[in-house]
């Protein structure tokens, strides 16, 4: 049986020349971020392998909006319980503040367990490290808490009923939860990158609602000096206007976040943002939930419903294609293939090893832990830990 000519690899080349690409110029201008670098390079990141400059001009040496120089004259949002002015911040800004979203007792049982759970990570040799510092991942199985927070369950958030109208007005009935993990901005670590979390959906990118939205839980004060998040207020407009292809000016400067312990920070997938530097000497934890509209997920449920048999002889490329290739903004377990690339074969974020202990009832999930913890419970022989050590392996090794 011959193949049809029109069919081999060589003729589809042979007539994929680029100007005859579907949507080629679109897809692969680098537009939004091209022209905002080029119009913006004090947005440009640090580089990790030097000592972090204090130069103003870098997006990272910020204030809180009422001390800053240019910021101070508008009217930025405020920490308010009305639920008219939230939507009216979130819709101008891109973001509001739920003003004790979480009660005294809630924001204590919430930060309590947080920090315990970290001192235990650190203990148990599963710090996750990040530039900025530890992240904890998987909140959903280190405390009820966490669950309850998920189903903005007044138990755990007062604020609950307000987020949830707002989640819903914003992203349409059905939204479900794209993750919950903790961010810790830990002393001498650096800044996150400004970035928009909505950014695999900016081909997406619509002039009218987002499709993520996050909700930040600020179990402590945060400011200029903790580390309180950096963002350029009103920037979602600047992204929307854009749209993937289209260019970016000047933005305007950078803030710190200024915030009390038991806010709630509700933001557009599509403000630039990102964890700030903390000068103290104490850990400082926020978390950060995002929610994100029903149809984000792959209509096949691949990573439970494959075979164990199939899942033994994929490719490489098939598990890929099948989603078992995680990437910073899917698929990651237990943090396992944040910041990876999602490429065929990447060993950071090949999730196939997590499916395969389930299947022979060896999963082992990190749970509650603390530096009380029993040494059987800081010693066992969890996953995540395995899998991490393996990508770092295979790394050195290639
Ligand atoms: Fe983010």
């Amino acid at each position: 049986m011959t193949v049809p000519i029109e069919f081999t690899a060589e003729y589809v080349e042979a007539h994929s020349a680029p100007e005859e690409q579907l949507y080629r110029d679109f897809l692969r201008c680098g537009e939004p971020w091209r022209s905002m670098y080029a119009n913006n390079p004090w947005l440009t990141p640090p580089d990790l392998n030097q000592p972090l400059s204090s130069d103003p001009a870098h997006y990272w040496n910020t204030t809180v909006a009422r001390k800053h120089d240019y910021w101070k004259n508008f009217d930025l949002p405020q920490a308010t319980k009305d639920i008219r002015q939230l939507r009216a911040d979130l819709k101008e800004w891109g973001f509001c503040l739920i003003e004790d979203a979480m009660s005294a007792e809630q924001c204590k049982r919430f930060l309590d367990r947080l920090l315990e759970q970290a001192a235990g990570e650190r203990k148990a040799g599963l710090r996750y490290p990040t530039p900025t510092g530890q992240y904890i991942n998987t909140l959903i199985n280190k405390g009820d808490v966490f669950g309850e927070c998920i189903e903005q369950n007044p138990s755990a958030v007062q604020a609950g009923p307000v987020i949830e109208q707002l989640m819903n007005e914003t992203l349409g009935a059905g939204w479900i939860c794209h993750s919950f993990l903790s961010n810790g901005a830990d002393p001498g670590g650096y800044p996150q990158g400004l970035h928009i979390d909505q950014g695999p959906l900016l081909p997406f990118m619509t002039t009218q609602a987002p499709a993520l939205v996050n909700t930040m839980y600020i179990p402590q004060d945060v400011d200029e000096v903790n580390g309180g998040t950096l963002l350029i207020p009103g920037s979602h407009k600047i992204l929307i206007e854009a749209g993937s292809g289209g260019a970016i000016g000047k933005l305007p400067p950078t803030i710190n976040l200024e915030a009390r312990a038991g806010t709630i920070m509700v933001f557009d997938g599509r403000v630039l943002h990102g964890t700030g530097v903390n000068h103290t000497d104490k850990q400082r934890f926020v978390a950060t939930m995002s929610n994100v509209t029903s149809w984000t997920r792959t209509q096949e449920n691949w990573v439970i419903s494959v075979a164990p048999d199939v899942l033994e002889k994929a490719s490489d490329k098939l598990l890929h294609r099948l989603g078992l290739q995680a990437l910073t903004y899917g698929a990651t377990i237990e943090g396992f293939g944040l910041s990876g690339r999602g490429r065929v074969g990447e060993a950071w974020g090949s999730i196939k090893q997590f499916r395969q202990a389930y299947d022979n009832g060896t999963y082992e999930r990190v749970r509650e832990l603390s530096e009380d913890s029993s040494v059987d419970e800081l010693n066992k022989a969890y996953t995540v830990g395995i899998a991490m050590q393996a990508a770092r392996d295979a790394s050195h090794s290639g």
